[in-house]
């Protein structure tokens, strides 16, 4: 089994980007060969400052490999390493009905919030297309958020397979149900681009702060709350808490008496406690930018050995070769 997932280097990585992809990711590397990779052609449709996109794309691989992604076992790039992705996307591109992307609701959201749409907003998810296929892969960890793109995926591979005779392997979604969807401190799906994420690695006085910040409803702490498993901050706890803890406190929510700002305390603790190996980690691996540089570059030379083989095939089967 192939495994492969991508994360763009578009800002600080958050709750919602580790428990929806990026933890999925790390438990399936042991389950086959697991690419992964920092999407950094995709973050320039969003971003446009060169340094930022530099100083990111490290951030991420730090944050991944702080995390538990280990380069012993999963192949670990940057997109742009493998130019082969961008020919590839043009051949699928022009398998592609243009209806197919108009109905994807990432671009459709970007629209209505009044983003003047580059063509690389709207045409990415073919560029996805390519990052998926190249390497034969099979499993594609994700939140819920890229489903419809790994479904576009799918369509494109077999749109190719019958033009052209069968050249690509068909990808299937993994998406844990369970952390589909984390919400943000407004109550909504968690993502950079709303302003309402806990990240991973930030700084414990502001992170403090965001938590304690959380907006709760203004029922008194003695009143029971009979739909504790609603409240934001029991949602986010039992993410980074014991089911046993979680539970603890969603019971003395549901029945009264416990105050919301100690609810906060506890979530704020939990989610402290849960990463604090992750940032030692991360301290080290800081300290040590060489081995990550080392690490990229040599996992690039893998990919990409895979994927100009995949290429070559594409490249035949519709007459290019
Ligand atoms: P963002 O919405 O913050 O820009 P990305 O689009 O870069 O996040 O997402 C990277 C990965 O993290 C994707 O697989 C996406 O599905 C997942 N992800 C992002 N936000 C969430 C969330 N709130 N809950 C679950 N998974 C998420
Ligand atoms: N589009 C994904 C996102 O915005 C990142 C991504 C790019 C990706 N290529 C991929 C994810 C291939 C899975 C597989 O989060």
């Amino acid at each position: 089994m192939r495994i492969l997932s991508g994360i763009q280097p578009s800002g600080a990585l958050h709750v919602g980007n580790y428990f929806g992809m990026m933890k999925p990711a790390i438990e399936l590397q042991t389950q086959g060969e697991a690419f992964y990779f920092i999407a950094n052609y995709q973050s320039m449709t969003s971003l446009f400052d060169a340094a930022e996109r530099r100083r990111n794309t490290l951030d991420v691989a730090l944050d991944f490999m702080a995390c538990g992604l280990d380069p012993e076992k999963a192949v670990f790039f940057r997109q742009s390493d493998v130019p082969e992705v961008t020919e590839l996307a043009w051949i699928l591109t022009t398998l592609t009905p243009m209806g197919l992307l108009e109905r994807c609701h990432s671009y459709k959201d970007k629209v209505a919030k009044g983003i003047a749409p580059n063509h690389g907003i709207f045409a990415y998810p073919v560029l996805m297309a390519a990052d998926i296929l190249i390497y034969d892969s099979n499993v594609v960890p994700v939140g819920r958020d890229q489903k419809q793109h790994v479904e576009v995926t799918r369509d494109i591979a077999i749109k190719f397979n019958e033009a052209y005779g069968q050249t690509f392997v068909i990808p299937e979604p993994r998406i844990r149900d369970d952390v589909a969807s984390v919400p943000g401190t407004d109550g909504q799906k968690m993502s950079k681009s709303y302003g309402n994420t806990i990240e991973i690695f930030g700084e414990e006085k502001a992170l403090r702060k965001k938590i304690m910040g959380l907006v709760m409803d203004s029922r008194t702490p003695a009143e029971p709350k009979p739909d504790a498993e609603k409240n934001l901050a029991i949602q986010l706890l039992k993410l980074v808490a014991t089911p046993e803890i979680a539970k603890d406190y969603e019971d003395r929510l549901r029945v009264g008496g416990l105050g919301y700002g100690d609810l906060k305390k506890a979530l704020f603790e939990n989610y402290w406690n849960y990463f604090a190996a992750a940032r030692t980690k991360r301290a080290e691996l800081a300290g040590n930018m060489d081995y990550v540089e080392q690490t990229l570059r040599e996992s690039a030379v893998k990919a990409r050995t895979l994927a100009q083989k995949v290429l070559k095939r594409a490249r035949w089967a519709c007459g290019l070769d």
